[in-house]
């Protein structure tokens, strides 16, 4: 493959003569890489008709190229870069000898450095949290929508469409939380993204500007964070305990913030649920400041004993609760679709924050989850998918508990895809990190998630993304790895 065909290559000047100036033309393009080695030059014939020259002049050209070592002949196929660039004269353009002044690096850059990438599904290290697993049944299943989606897709699928993404999509997604999370909503206010993470960037542009109070729990989602600190909001790090966001504490520090942002079902990373007290302190306090709640409901779908509480949005019978849900986590990361229920009152402004982000979610993907969903496979595959990520959470906690009980002291979450498991004693969660990846074994320190809260020190284990037959043996590994 070559870029040459459309290169902008310019017609002859007056001044140089026309051969030099094809030289020069196709040199630089060279000595810039936009032409690599190996990349096929346009005929002599086409080359002449584009630039309106003589079919000679550019022979001439190509023959100085040739003579130089930039360019070879390949008999019968045409004129190439050449393979070997080492011997030609210099390859560098000329330094520009004016004087230069470093940009300015802005301080966001500096945050936005620091911004930790989540690790990769190819990141095949055991317990690396953020997988998923397929089975044979959703991935035929899978396949079996888009090749659906692929043949009903319509002309009109291929322009721009509606910002908060296909109709029918969105009815089904509020058909789903009504049935399993008690969310009240109504197809017009629900706002396909792109995932969770877009869903609270967005709800962070619309509800606040710069120095505005907000809440957000300690430990908490780093990525979340960065949202907010993108918005150069003034960030209370609520603490947490075992039910939850400590909503006394925010209220006595920040009593005027203007939203909290909470991991209800599964605080991120320590995955205790918010108890039905909170849930009412959370809202009543909201009431009284005037403040909205993001509750980022990620991983809902993963429940392991009983009935989930309701979502804080339906509790609040939807006037006051943002509700984020994402499907890369009930289905797979790689597929960048989630989704959030606005406040009618905000609708239209969370529509066009999204619209000034992204324009629209991509119609192909969403004709595939409609086709899955419509079929009744994402029912099926979050009931397969339960059972399966409880014995492996099952399975790896009892194999924590036996080979490493001295070590370590086991929380089974009822919920979601991570397991905490604190540290007895006094180590260090980032040493026994270090300790684990150089025996090949990913786990997390969640100290360093914690920013005014005294830290804990635990492992964050990700079970969701590993068979349960592949737990002994890789918590035999961790043992291993930790001299245990
Ligand atoms: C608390 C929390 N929110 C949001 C996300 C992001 O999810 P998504 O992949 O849908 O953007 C994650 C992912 O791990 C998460 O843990």
């Amino acid at each position: 493959m070559s870029w040459a065909e459309i290169y902008p290559w310019r017609g002859p000047q007056a001044g140089e003569p026309v051969i030099r100036q094809i030289y020069d033309q196709v040199r630089g393009a060279i000595v810039q890489s936009a032409l690599k080695p190996g990349d096929r030059l346009p005929s002599s014939r086409d080359f002449a008709q584009r630039l309106g020259v003589a079919r000679a002049s550019v022979v001439a050209a190509y023959d100085l190229l040739l003579a130089e070592g930039y360019a070879v002949g390949r008999p019968g196929s045409g004129t190439y870069v050449s393979t070997d660039l080492s011997g030609v004269a210099e390859l560098k353009p000329p330094a520009d000898a004016a004087p230069r002044s470093p940009s300015v690096v802005p301080d966001r850059v500096r945050d936005l450095d620091e911004v930790v990438l989540p690790p990769p599904q190819a990141d095949q290290r055991l317990f690396t949290s953020g997988r998923t697993l397929l089975d044979a049944r959703a991935m035929d299943a899978w396949s079996r929508s888009t090749r659906r989606a692929l043949r009903t897709l319509d002309p009109v699928h291929f322009g721009y469409s509606d910002p908060r993404g296909d109709k029918a999509l969105r009815a089904a997604i509020c058909d789903y939380l009504r049935a399993a999370r008690g969310v009240i909503c109504e197809p017009d206010q629900v706002i396909v993204t792109a995932g969770a993470q877009h869903a609270v960037d967005i709800a962070a542009r619309v509800l606040l500007k710069e120095g505005d109070r907000v809440w957000m729990e300690d430990p908490g989602y780093p990525a979340t964070r960065h949202a907010l600190a993108a918005m150069g909001a003034d960030i209370f790090h609520t603490p947490v305990d075992r039910s939850g966001v400590v909503v006394a504490a925010g209220v006595e520090a920040a009593p005027q913030a203007r939203v909290a942002f909470v991991t209800p079902s599964h605080q991120y990373p320590l995955g205790m649920t918010l108890s039905m007290g909170r849930r009412m302190e959370l809202l009543a306090w909201a009431r009284t400041a005037g403040a909205w709640i993001v509750e980022d409901d990620y991983a809902s779908e993963f429940r392991y004993s009983g009935p989930p509480l309701e979502s804080l949005q339906g509790l609040d019978g939807g006037e006051r609760v943002i509700y984020v849900g994402t499907l890369n986590k009930a289905l797979f990361p790689g597929l960048r679709m989630g989704y959030l229920v606005a406040p009618r009152p905000l609708v239209t402004a969370f529509v066009n924050a999204r619209q000034l982000m992204d324009r629209q979610p991509p119609t192909l993907t969403q004709a595939i989850v409609l086709d899955f969903m419509r079929e009744g496979h994402f029912a099926a595959h979050i009931r397969r998918r339960r059972l399966a990520y409880k014995a492996q959470r099952d399975a790896l906690a009892g194999a924590l508990e036996t080979q490493l009980g001295d070590l370590l002291e086991v929380d089974r979450p009822d919920q979601g895809m991570t397991l905490i498991a604190y540290l007895k004693g006094n180590g260090s969660d980032l040493e026994v990190e270090a300790a684990a990846a150089r025996g090949g074994v990913s786990v997390r320190a969640i100290s360093r998630l914690y920013r005014q809260a005294q830290p804990r020190q635990g492992l964050m284990l990700g079970f969701s993304g590993f068979p349960e037959r592949m737990m002994a043996p890789g918590v035999a590994r961790l043992a291993r790895a930790l001299g245990a």
